[in-house]
């Protein structure tokens, strides 16, 4: 087991303060990309810059684009729908799973043949539920087993697709968004769940032909032009963490300024909410994005065991190891199911969980589609993140409660989404050190 940059949590005492989080890493992904590909230069503010969207930052330079940082502000030259450069080597994805999904639909549209890869985990996921509808609009394609390395050759041309997306995933459905640019006709997609919506509420600010109404989006190809600036909002997903460190902890109180409050992406803050989390959200106006922004205000709270709701799952999905935890220090039984999905992020956040909450004293049943926790008495003691960066946080984030310190070895892994973990949650309270 390696010890590969291992942190140590203690409890520390109340969790207060006022505080932003870094930019949403979703959001900043689809910013560079739709910059690239559009006509014009665009700055990027609040642009969060972890290893995952610095992966997709160089993919973009690798592929022609001028780029500048700045601070927290991203100067993309966009190159146009036909200006991409043929990458002179394999291009490295990382851990990035958005990164290889959505540039999977940009590259299977071009005239030029790319070679895309990534670390020991994304090698692991799966990419043919991405490349299956992309060689059906025509894309040549080679996967490795379904998974990366994968070859994409040259094509002719791409043509739109009616696509029923069967996996309420939206890195499937952007693939598909990002490819259909280059399609002269429209291109439907069926979303019966629906997935985070970033990518068409950008395309709209990046004035393409986009309609989303009744669980279909319709959108016909075509140059994008650049809105100028966009600005990120804070990360909802990083801001989570936070979140259930306040609920859990005594006496505590925190504003979370600036944040993302698209509701495709606040399943979390619901589920705290029926599980009697004391949260209140307030949104505000802002002209440099359509995305919907505000504050959160979270005070510590007595959380009961809930059956998580079906439908909150998919605007929950990076937060769900959040809900183990949460059902860990609940009052009853969480019962958490329809959450398959879970076992094909960076590890198998299924059982990634169950073995945590196990390694802590927590009395856990697995199913396929997720799991029963029983809440009780959280001992502490010593975790791998399993090469995961939200298992990692979110284990750290258990110390709040825990009758023991928490080590969690390699880490380094939180660098892929929130590079200022350690340093904010310190300054709203918490104790987490190097060890
Ligand atoms: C993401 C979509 C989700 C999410 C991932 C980021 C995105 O994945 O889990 O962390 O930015 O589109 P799926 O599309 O596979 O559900």
């Amino acid at each position: 087991m390696t010890k590969e940059k291992a942190l140590i949590a203690k409890y520390n005492g109340p969790i207060s303060g006022r505080t932003e989080v870094p930019g949403d890493k979703s959001i900043s992904h689809r910013a560079v990309l739709l910059s690239m590909l559009s006509e014009g230069k665009t700055h990027i503010e609040n642009c969060l810059y972890s290893d995952d969207v610095l992966r997709t930052v160089e993919v973009s330079r690798l592929l022609g684009s001028q780029i500048s940082e700045n601070d927290s502000t991203l100067t993309v030259d966009g190159v146009g729908l036909k200006g991409l450069k043929k990458p002179l080597d394999t291009l490295n994805f990382g851990n990035s799973g958005t990164s290889i999904r959505l540039f999977m639909g940009v590259l299977a549209a071009q005239k030029f043949e790319s070679k895309l890869t990534g670390d020991r985990s994304l090698i692991k996921r799966p990419m043919d539920r991405v490349a299956d509808p992309l060689i059906r609009m025509g894309a040549n394609i080679e996967t490795t087993s379904g998974r990366a390395p994968i070859n994409i050759l040259p094509t002719n041309g791409l043509k739109s697709i009616n696509h029923d997306l069967q996996i309420p995933s939206a890195q499937i459905k952007s693939a598909v968004l990002l490819a259909s640019l280059f399609c002269s006709g429209e291109t439907i997609i069926n979303t019966k769940n629906k997935s985070r919506d970033h990518t068409e509420i950008m395309l709209k600010d990046f004035s393409s032909s986009i309609i989303s109404e009744n669980n279909k989006i319709h959108i016909t190809g075509g140059e994008l032009s650049s809105p100028g600036i966009i600005k990120v909002p804070g990360d909802v997903s990083s801001a989570a963490f936070l979140i259930l460190a306040t609920l859990i902890s005594k006496d505590s109180e925190l504003i979370i300024e600036n944040v993302g409050l698209n509701p495709t992406r606040t399943g979390f803050i619901e589920i705290m909410k029926l599980m009697g989390g004391n949260i209140k959200t307030v949104t505000k106006d802002q002209t440099k994005s359509s995305e919907k922004i505000g504050s959160i205000t979270i005070t510590s709270s007595n959380l009961t065991g809930i059956k998580v709701p079906k439908h909150l799952i998919t605007a929950a999905i990076d937060e769900l190891p959040l809900v183990f935890l949460a059902g860990a220090c609940a009052k009853g039984s969480t019962i958490i199911r329809n959450a398959e999905e879970l076992r094909y992020k960076e590890s198998d956040r299924i059982n990634s969980m169950i073995k945590t909450l196990n390694q802590f004293r927590i009395t856990t049943k697995e199913f396929n589609d997720g799991a029963i926790i029983e809440g009780g008495i959280i001992t502490g003691g010593n975790i791998n993140s399993f090469g995961d960066h939200r298992i990692a946080m979110t284990a750290l984030v258990a110390s709040c409660v825990s009758e023991k310190p928490i080590i969690v070895e390699n880490c380094k892994n939180i660098d892929t989404s929130f590079p200022t973990f350690k340093k904010i949650m310190n300054l709203i309270g918490m104790n987490i050190r190097a060890y």
